[in-house]
């Protein structure tokens, strides 16, 4: 697979002369792909039923003669305004009970009927017109659910339709009184439909209820992508994928990618450092430009994944972002880098948001491929040289690595629903497994909780599953010669009761929790010859062996052969002793990296990414600030 750059365009927002001239000056700069329409449905449809599309038909034709594919955007993450007159009750409402107005995006309620249909219509109407058009080279629908904390909403429409999953999934009431325990506290109900959403309550709900709210919500997400796809698929044969966010983890994605044939996400690593990252202040001083050097790659692995293989960066941070606290600019080189190693993680397309600043309206400060008057902004030289390197570079192919990671969407939904402790977070946890991984040299698949992994990996972590389906141990076994649980594993039932075969319930590791702890984050346990543990404490007991004990005496990490059992929250250097201590186990290599240098290996190349401001010289290679260094497999040469 040869990788392609691409960029997204409104032309919309553009007088039609300028479209021509834009489109060459595209493909001038290398690029090859071209993302419209996902925001234009007032002018698809400026008033019901008056459909006007002969300036899209302009818009694919002028892009796609130029030598442009065409990604088209269903409109349906921006309703406009005479949709509300329609559709009244359409809008999300809040946890508070306010409807969410009208005046930005994503002001739609998934649960909506009506909305729905409005959705599926306007699908048909595009697929019709262009589900055969040489240019439509993919469809993307949509734009970022769950953006803007919009996945959850508490209207008249959620409330009906959860009342109805509920009586799918429990068959009778006894049996979800049953299953929440709506003993405790005379929470019981006579019928589902006295059943209210779990806000407004005077202190915390039960946390079985809200549990089954995010599932449910969870599911409206899938159902209302489904609506689409089911639309479009009979209509065209290009591929049609959802553009998802960064660390938005509130619905499944893995649930909303089996519809689709391609994940697409959108990268925007210096936004994301300030504004979604737990991190110290030294670090976030010493990377302010360049982005963490785990989140981008973090979230690659994840959508390969997701979109099983298939995958692009959709929006690629070009300059400084308007959303985030601060904005600061990429050092020279970044935007380079960060293609390079989205490239390097198997990304099909990398395509740049957007390809010129507008002048008006909420993202004004947002920067471009162009300025506003149309001069180069500092990316596009970057952008062009990107496409040269992947000229010279040809196909690059990804074969699976040795080493994944677990992830289950539904862990964190349960861990929001009832922390315990502050601090403690289901994606922090598995971010910093997955450093660690990468500290290590080490390039990474990550698999869903509900996948059968293909044997022969050697490692799989799976820290923090909330809940271990009965077969899930079995699965985990098959697949790799080692895995690593914990800390807070098989803690809960699906129904968010704790296990009456106790913690973790793992049949192949005699190993219970016996209590529970959580710790104010300045507060380490300390592992014995180094390391430590923080935020959540599973005191362990059991017969299997202690691998590292706490310095009061207390088991740390116990394991058998192929299983692990992680007790706390392990700090950075407690996690580079167990993942030395399970690869010297398995016979994994691992590479040892200084700070901001990260290494991903291609079936044909090594990446070598330098995210600090400083050279690096490692293992005999000089790594030039915010630059990357190709090695051919076998043959070293400098990309
Ligand atoms: C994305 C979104 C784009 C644009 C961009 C700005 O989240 O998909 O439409 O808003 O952020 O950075």
């Amino acid at each position: 697979m040869k990788p392609e750059l691409g960029v997204c365009y409104y032309p919309e927002h553009w007088p039609e002369e300028m479209w021509a001239k834009d489109a060459a000056r595209m493909v001038e700069t290398g690029l090859t792909w071209v993302r419209i329409g996902e925001f234009a449905w007032s002018r698809m449809e400026p008033t019901p039923g008056d459909l006007r599309f002969d300036w899209l038909d302009r818009a694919i034709e002028v892009l796609g003669s130029a030598g442009l594919k065409v990604v088209l955007g269903t409109p349906t993450a921006t309703p406009p305004r005479w949709m509300l007159e329609k559709h009244p009750d359409m809008l999300a409402v809040d946890a508070q009970g306010q409807p969410r107005k009208f005046g930005s995006r994503r002001h739609y309620c998934f649960s909506h009927q009506g909305y729905i249909q409005e959705c599926t219509r306007i699908a048909r109407i595009m697929g019709e017109r262009y589900g055969s058009n040489p240019h439509v080279a993919a469809w993307q629908i949509d734009n970022e659910y769950g953006c803007h904390d919009t996945t959850i909403s508490y209207s008249q429409a959620a409330l009906r339709a959860f009342q109805q999953w509920l009586e799918d999934q429990y068959g009778s009431i006894d049996a979800l009184n049953t299953a929440w325990g709506n003993v405790f506290w005379s929470m019981e109900y006579g019928s589902f439909d006295q059943i209210d959403l779990p806000n407004l309550t005077v202190t915390e709900p039960n946390p079985a209820h809200v549990l089954a709210f995010r599932r449910f919500s969870s599911d409206q997400v899938a159902i209302f992508n489904k609506a689409q796809v089911d639309v479009l698929r009979p209509l065209t044969d290009a591929p049609l994928l959802h553009n998802y966010m960064g660390r938005i983890l509130d619905f499944d994605h893995f649930k909303v990618g089996e519809d689709l044939d391609i994940a697409t996400w959108d990268s925007y690593p210096i936004g994301f450092l300030s504004d979604r990252l737990e991190a110290d202040e030294a670090h976030k001083t010493a990377f302010l430009q360049q982005g963490d050097p785990d989140m981008q790659a973090f979230h690659h692995d994840l959508y390969r994944a997701v979109g099983r293989g298939r995958w692009w960066v959709m929006e690629q941070q070009p300059g400084p972002v308007n959303w985030a606290p601060f904005n600061p600019a990429p050092l020279p080189g970044m935007v380079r880098l960060w293609s390079l190693e989205a490239v390097a993680h198997g990304a099909e397309v990398v395509s740049y948001f957007r390809w010129r600043q507008a002048p008006f309206a909420q993202e004004q400060m947002h920067a471009g491929l162009l300025t506003p008057n149309d001069k180069p902004a500092p990316a596009l030289s970057e952008v062009r040289q990107t496409a040269d390197d992947l000229a010279q570079l040809g196909p690059i192919t990804q074969s699976r690595a040795d080493v994944a990671i677990l992830f289950d969407y539904a862990s964190d939904w349960a861990w929001q629903t009832q922390p315990q402790g502050a601090g403690f977070n289901y994606f922090r946890l598995v971010f910093s497994a997955y450093r660690a991984l990468r500290r290590a040299g080490l390039s990474v698949d990550f698999l869903s909780a509900q996948d059968t992994p293909e044997p022969g990996y050697k490692l799989i972590l799976a820290p923090g599953l909330a809940t271990l389906d009965s077969d899930l141990e079995h699965r985990l076994l098959q697949g790799c010669d080692l895995a690593i649980l914990g800390p807070r594993s098989g803690a809960i039932t699906r129904d968010f009761q704790i296990p009456k075969a106790g913690r973790p319930g793992l049949s192949g590791l005699n190993c219970n929790v016996d209590l529970v702890e959580t710790l104010s984050p300045n507060v380490h346990r300390t592992v014995n010859r180094g390391g430590a543990a923080r935020h959540w404490i599973d005191r362990l007991s059991g017969t299997a062996p202690d691998l590292l004990t706490f310095t009061d005496g207390t088991p740390a990490l116990k394991g058998t052969d192929g299983l692990w059992y992680l007790a706390g929250f392990p700090d950075e250097h407690l996690w580079d002793r167990v993942v030395e201590m399970a690869a010297a186990k398995v016979k994994l290599d691992i590479h040892p990296l200084p700070e901001g240098l990260r290494r991903r290996e291609t079936d044909q190349y090594v990446f070598l990414t330098n995210y600090t401001a400083a050279p690096i010289n490692w293992n005999n290679h000089e790594i030039a600030p915010c630059d990357v260094v190709i090695l051919k497999k076998n043959a070293p040469q400098k990309g």
